[in-house]
């Protein structure tokens, strides 16, 4: 009976011990996934402000702002509650749908900069650039350290 109690115990520390070191490849995946689509976004921008910078062409800039789009529709999913990150607010699960608000912002701001850039205005695509980029900011101010 004892033996048995005995094995049981190490049975479950065991498990106890793979289930959390899963949980942290998990919680790695998830915080190199989400340094990839942030980046990502960063490298579209980048790509945005240097076509504003020179002036066009405004067709070159539907593709970028695009992907931020697609990027920005993927940011609630890469911040599962308690997933943690180097320079994540807990406010974040705290306010989970101000968050996710703020993440459809940039969603929208971005298929419309795909718009204004289709329109072939460059002023205006610079314009829908700013708010953009204030998409951006509004997050990282309320939940980024
Ligand atoms: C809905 C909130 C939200 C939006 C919108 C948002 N971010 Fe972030 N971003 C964050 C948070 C939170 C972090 C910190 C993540 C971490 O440390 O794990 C971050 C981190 C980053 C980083 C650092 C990534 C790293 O790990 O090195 C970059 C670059 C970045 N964001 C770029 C952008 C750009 C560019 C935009 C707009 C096109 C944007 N973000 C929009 C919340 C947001």
């Amino acid at each position: 009976m004892r033996k048995s109690t005995i094995s049981a115990t190490i049975l479950a520390v065991l498990i106890g011990v793979a289930g959390s070191i899963s949980l942290v490849q998990a919680d790695d995946a998830i915080l190199a996934q989400r340094e990839q689509a942030m980046k990502g976004m960063g490298a579209q921008m980048k790509t945005i402000k240097d076509l504003v910078g020179s002036g066009g062409p405004a067709g070159d800039v539907v593709a970028p702002a695009q992907k931020i789009a697609e990027i920005a529709a993927t940011i609630p999913g890469l911040f599962p509650e308690g997933s943690g990150g180097d320079e994540v607010r807990p406010e974040i699960w705290q306010n989970w749908n101000d968050f996710v608000a703020k993440a459809q912002a940039l969603g929208n701001e971005a298929t419309m900069l795909a718009a204004a850039a289709e329109g072939g205005d460059m002023a205006t695509v610079g314009a829908q650039f700013e708010k953009v980029g204030g998409a951006c900011s509004a997050c990282h101010k309320a939940y980024r350290e």
